[in-house]
């Protein structure tokens, strides 16, 4: 069990809520095959802007339906991408006009999104791409859709990456001021991604600094992120994407806050065709294995053009709906535990109650390394009966128990329940 690096920001609701929702939604729920299309098909930014802006019109938008589905399914907080890679803003932004008031649909998407979460009692996260293939001063590079453009190079020089920067901070402070979020997520850097000569960017490109005082001075308490590529300003938290740690995240040798994002599928915006969707049991065990090693689950969802989530990101939800209405203890408030992580189990723990995550079902006994004696009381979540912590079973003299190691009885079936958790209150 860690206790993290302080943060600048206030983390202590984050690190207690554990599991929040991220919505990848722009102009690419149209095209609906990847939110990164506009780069992977070397799409013009102004045909992919005449093709898509006239036609965004979400009719089916509601927010309050988003907002009651996340919390449903057991989470507290949600992150939405004001701006993805492509540049479309989906609030009504005074420095562009690559924006959501351009649209068919002619509103302002973020007002009543925040309205919902809050009603809802959710937390407010915001997005916000350092990348912007459609912004006129941004340089053509690796991720950009015209880098084999044979002119690539000399397209450049009318490209003033300052300029863009200060664009940047103007949209920022923009979103800061306007819908006061709880945490902003910036993102990426990529400094040393160079392509036919084209280089990467990183803080220099950004001027993250001058990005991250503003922020730290408009929003003392927000909760920043890690991808400004800034190694000397401490992000709040770090941001392991699509992979699952082993073990609690560590910077320079230390502890951090962190937040691992995930799919459903392969893609982050809705991706129609996209067919990796995850099983159940994935969906579970990677909200477990998170807030085992210590860090917070950030689960996307991708709404669709016209504004909902389709039947499989419902069915997903649903997955987390059922389980957390009955193991949200196993999640809110926990980390990582002090005590050894049985055979073919995840622990939790919240001071002085640890949490048994059974992964694979054993053949009634189920041994605790490390906790003999030190159980007062265990119980399933599912159902709140009792899990006997001795039996008298004359099979009993047969089986080996290592030094300083519990037993539990467990029933010969598993419950039905996804993953059961059986809930220890230590002495
Ligand atoms: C990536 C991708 C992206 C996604 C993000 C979420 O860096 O560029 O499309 O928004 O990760 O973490």
């Amino acid at each position: 069990m860690f206790t993290p690096r302080p943060t600048a920001g206030d983390t202590a609701w984050f690190v207690h809520d554990r599991f929040g929702m991220f919505i990848h939604w722009g102009l690419y729920a149209l095209p609906a095959r990847h939110e990164w299309l506009m780069t992977a098909e070397k799409i013009d930014p102004a045909l992919y802007r005449e093709r898509y802006l006239s036609r965004f019109n979400p009719t089916q938008y509601d927010p309050r339906a988003w907002a009651r589905s996340a919390r449903a399914a057991g989470m507290k907080y949600a992150v939405l991408t004001a701006k993805h890679h492509e540049g479309f803003c989906l609030w009504d932004s005074a420095y562009t006009d690559f924006k959501v008031t351009n649209t068919p649909w002619g509103q302002d998407l973020i007002v009543p999104f925040v309205e919902a979460l809050r009603a809802e009692g959710l937390k407010v996260g915001l997005y916000y791409s350092l990348l912007d293939w459609s912004h006129p001063d941004f340089t053509i590079d690796v991720h950009h859709p015209l880098r084999d453009h044979p002119d690539a190079a000399r397209l450049n020089q009318g490209r003033v990456m300052p300029r863009y920067a200060a664009y940047m901070r103007h949209q920022v402070a923009e979103l800061l001021t306007r819908f006061a979020p709880d945490i902003l997520w910036c993102d990426f850097s990529y400094p040393n991604r160079s392509y036919n000569g084209l280089p990467g960017k990183g803080r220099a490109d950004w001027e993250s600094d001058q990005l991250y005082a503003m922020i730290r001075q408009l929003s003392p308490n927000i909760i920043l992120n890690n991808r400004l590529d800034l190694p000397n300003l401490p992000a709040d938290f770090y941001t392991p994407e699509q992979i699952q740690l082993t073990g609690w995240m560590r910077v320079e040798g230390e502890p951090v806050v962190w937040e691992a994002c995930q799919t459903f599928s392969g893609s982050w915006g809705y991706h129609r065709d996209e067919d990796s969707w995850k099983n159940p049991e994935q969906l579970i065990m990677m909200l477990i294995n998170t807030v085992a090693n210590g860090g917070n689950l950030l689960m996307n969802v991708g709404p669709t053009a016209l504004g909902t989530f389709d039947p499989r990101a419902e069915q997903a939800l649903g997955v987390y709906r059922e389980w957390m209405a009955l193991h949200g203890e196993a999640i809110y408030g926990c980390t990582q535990s002090e005590f050894p992580t049985p055979q073919d189990c995840r622990l939790t723990q919240k001071g002085n109650t640890v949490y048994v995550h059974i992964y694979a079902w054993p053949f009634k006994q189920l041994h605790l390394p490390g906790l003999a004696g030190r159980v007062a009381y265990a119980r399933f979540l599912h159902d709140g009966s009792e899990v006997p912590l001795t039996s008298s079973a004359w099979e009993l003299e047969y089986l080996t128990v290592q030094p300083d190691t519990q037993l539990l009885f467990l029933p010969v079936r598993k419950p039905a329940v996804i993953v059961p958790v059986v809930e220890l209150t230590l002495k």
